[in-house]
């Protein structure tokens, strides 16, 4: 099962250590970091450490983070990636695009491939994703890429928006809740 990532602009690899510069310039932009890590500025070392945990994640259960490139260039433009949801056996996707290069579609491209991901390599039955109710982007790009409001979220404290697609859904044998 290869883990490379293509979409019609971009390519999206397991995190890895060459990443962290680049990954991490854009997971402290103030209008990133606001929503991925409650506006935290997170230093080297904890990037280093989210990537290590990914690489990991990825050789023990084949999912972690994804670095997102665009076709042809050589810089890291955001991350995408399926985390599980903390004491649950449940994952749910997680995503940023360099806020210079917002509403070009990258964000839901990248996320359209993990998805894809998620339901044809790894045969997941559902995915999550969240988001602050005033996140309009990636409220948009989870409806984009075919999730809906209906279901609860696997843990206690979820707050904000909450959506999900199971698989069933994402082939189009059953619709949503
Ligand atoms: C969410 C995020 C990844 C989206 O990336 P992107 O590359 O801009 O996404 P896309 O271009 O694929 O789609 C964005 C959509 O939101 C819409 N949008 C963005 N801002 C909007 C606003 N203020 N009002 C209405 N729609 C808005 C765009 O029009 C587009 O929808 P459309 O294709 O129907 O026109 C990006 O905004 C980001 O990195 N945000 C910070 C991190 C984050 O919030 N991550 C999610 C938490 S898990």
């Amino acid at each position: 099962m290869s883990a490379k990532l293509e979409t019609e602009s971009l390519l999206l690899r397991p995190m890895a250590g060459r990443h962290l510069s680049q990954t991490l310039d854009i997971w402290t932009q103030p209008e990133v970091r606001r929503h991925l890590w409650g506006d935290k500025v997170i230093g080297e070392e904890r990037a280093a450490l989210e990537i290590a945990r990914s690489q990991d994640s990825f050789r023990s259960s084949g999912f972690g983070h994804w670095a997102v490139r665009r076709r042809q260039k050589r810089r890291v433009i955001g991350s995408c990636g399926l985390l599980r949801v903390p004491h649950t056996e449940q994952l749910e996707i997680i995503y940023c695009i360099d806020s210079s290069l917002w509403n070009n579609g990258y964000g839901t491209q990248a996320a359209r491939a993990v998805l894809a991901f998620a339901f044809d390599e790894l045969q997941l039955p559902l995915v999550h994703g969240r988001c602050a109710r005033d996140n309009i982007a990636s409220l948009r790009v989870l409806e984009k890429i075919g999730m809906r409001p209906g279901r609860p979220h696997p843990h206690d404290d979820c707050e904000g928006a909450h959506l999900s697609i199971s698989r069933d859904e994402y082939r189009g044998t059953s619709p949503p809740p």
